[in-house]
């Protein structure tokens, strides 16, 4: 089989990162430089610092990728970059490297979804077997999707408030944790009990959106009340109440479009796949309840942010000869 290997660029939020990728499955290099120390001291991402560092780092680390892959830009078949969604400021600075590299060396373009990279992270452990549902919980999002074969995607089900992502790192700034949350109130979670019983938001609900917002609102007014009381929370039990609530619906709506449409996989995907809670839960129940539908959950390292996916989702679009333009313009709020 011909050998196509495709420089991506991702820039969307709080890393910069380039790999190269051969054929859309093999990873030849995934370097990724995370800003999160920088932005820990405000409580979130500022979008002007988060430009500022893709400005610095990207030109340094597309030639790491390129030459930890040990290839030519004479040997790339295409460039690929994400376009959307994220911050403007970010995505512009990948957008416009990729759209360099791509004029000085005579390449095509290709616009990819973050959203689509987070899903086709999946092709490094597993080739996709359509038709799919994938999960995908991020910071930015929360989606069940449906996908018939490749390049396509139907919402099905989505958050009508915040991402899971999100309230792991509300909930976090409530508890006096650093950005982002998730990860370590998914590590206390593992040290406490579900004692709070916080609401599981619209699981009787015959539809596929999730929300998060109120399970949130609880988590806070229990922490204000006790501290108006006086009383003294369990931090671990508290991250155990909250995560139980989130993993309980994801898990039980995901499971319930499992067994309405008819798939051949369940993708998990996004910086919440990350989630060690979550990751067990879902692997029980698929083989408990659905062994026939084949779980599919990215290695940790491809879980966050990362250029590798990039070059899975572009692949997609290489092989429909589907190149962008050099006046391809970044698109912070595209949807799948
Ligand atoms: O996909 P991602 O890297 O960036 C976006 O596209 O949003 O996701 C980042 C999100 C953050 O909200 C972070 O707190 C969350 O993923 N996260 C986790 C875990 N690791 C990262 N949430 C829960 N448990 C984790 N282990
Ligand atoms: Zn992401």
């Amino acid at each position: 089989m011909e050998k196509n290997w495709i420089l991506a660029i991702e820039s969307s939020c709080d890393e910069t990162s380039a790999a190269v990728i051969e054929n859309g499955e093999v990873i030849l290099s995934n370097i990724v430089a995370s800003q999160i120390k920088s932005h820990m001291r405000f409580g979130g991402v500022v979008p002007e610092i988060a430009s500022r560092h893709h400005v610095e780092q990207i030109t340094l680390i597309i030639e790491e990728a390129m030459e930890e892959a040990n290839v030519t830009y004479e040997d790339l078949s295409a460039v690929a970059v994400t376009e959307g969604p994220g911050l403007v400021g970010a995505l512009l600075i990948g957008v416009n490297a990729a759209k360099a590299v791509a004029f000085a060396h005579n390449l095509p373009l290709i616009a990819v979804n973050h959203m689509a990279g987070h899903i086709y992270s999946n092709k490094f452990v597993h080739s996709m077997k359509f038709p799919l549902l994938a999960l995908v919980v991020s910071g930015g999002h929360t989606e069940l999707v449906y996908m018939a074969e490749d390049g396509s995607y139907e919402i099905i089900g989505e958050t009508r408030d915040d991402a899971a992502g999100e309230a792991y790192d509300k909930i976090g700034r409530v508890l006096g944790l650093p950005y982002p949350g998730g990860k370590i109130i998914d590590e206390m979670a593992h040290k406490g009990k579900d004692v709070y019983n916080f609401p599981r938001a619209m699981l009787k609900e015959d539809n596929y959106d999730f929300s998060f917002s109120g399970l949130k609102s609880s988590f806070i007014n229990k922490v204000h009340n006790a501290e108006q009381k006086g009383e003294e929370l369990n931090a671990n039990d508290l991250a155990a109440s909250f995560q139980a609530s989130v993993i309980e619906v994801l898990v039980t709506k995901t499971l319930r479009a499992v067994k309405e449409y008819d798939v051949n996989q369940l993708l998990l995907a996004g910086g919440v796949a990350a989630n060690k809670g979550l990751r067990e839960a879902l692997s029980d129940v698929m083989a408990k309840e659905a062994p026939e539908v084949e779980l599919v959950i990215p290695p940790l390292s491809l879980c966050g942010d990362n250029a590798a996916m990039i070059g899975a989702a572009g692949f997609v679009e290489f092989n429909k000869q589907q190149f962008a333009g050099y006046d391809l313009n970044a698109k912070p709020g595209l949807l799948l």
